[in-house]
């Protein structure tokens, strides 16, 4: 190594040196401000608003994202998943979600903004547990033979369909809760915050 590749080394890592303890330097003024999270992780914590890409989610398919700490589900309901809900109207408690568990907008029978995605807080309304996706109706282990589709608790024995309304004659009293959002597009949803920006 000749003498000018070795100055030139030594300055980058100089110069390294010195962006490291500058960044030290400034994490350590901010530290009382910034305790242990990030900025992004901090607002979300708070409550902001959440926005995520639905492209991807196939019909009959769904995800979870968090919100407020909570696990969201934002489900793609296929024909055959929303013509299943007006047939089992007479089996749930709240069919036509008059108790609000949901923004006046999504107060209707899917309990939707665009009825193919239905977005739901993922938390039971009984204890608070999170119930498992059944999302295929037909036979299944432990619904029986004719579940329509939607979600179980396990903790004791809630069902809800594929709109969350609560089936009768379990221990959740109500549906579970839509939350505030809106549709920025055709594939962007906000979770959080409504068209009018509640
Ligand atoms: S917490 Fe879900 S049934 Fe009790």
């Amino acid at each position: 190594m000749t003498d000018s590749n070795v100055d030139r080394g030594k300055r980058r890592f100089l110069v390294a040196t010195t962006s490291v303890m500058g960044g030290v330097a400034g994490v350590a003024v901010a530290v009382p401000f910034v305790m242990s999270m990030t900025p992004s992780a901090r607002a979300r914590a708070a409550g902001a608003p959440v926005e995520q890409d639905i492209s991807k989610i196939e019909p009959g398919m769904m995800i979870t994202v968090e919100w407020r700490g909570k696990p969201v589900w934002i489900i793609h309901r296929t024909p055959e998943m929303l013509a299943s809900l007006p047939k089992i109207d007479s089996e749930v408690a709240d069919p036509k979600s008059s108790v609000k568990q949901q923004p006046d907008y999504a107060r209707n029978e899917t309990r939707s903004i665009k009825p193919e995605y239905l977005v739901l807080v993922g938390i039971c309304t009984h204890l608070g547990c999170s119930p498992s996706q059944k999302l295929a109706a037909g036979r299944d282990e432990g619904m029986g033979n004719d579940w329509p589709g939607g979600f179980f608790c396990p903790c004791h024995g809630s069902k809800f369909d594929l709109a969350g309304r609560v089936f009768k004659g379990v221990p959740a009293p109500i549906n579970l809760e839509v939350p505030p959002y809106a549709f920025l597009s055709d594939t962007r949803l906000i979770i959080g915050s409504d068209a009018k920006g509640a």
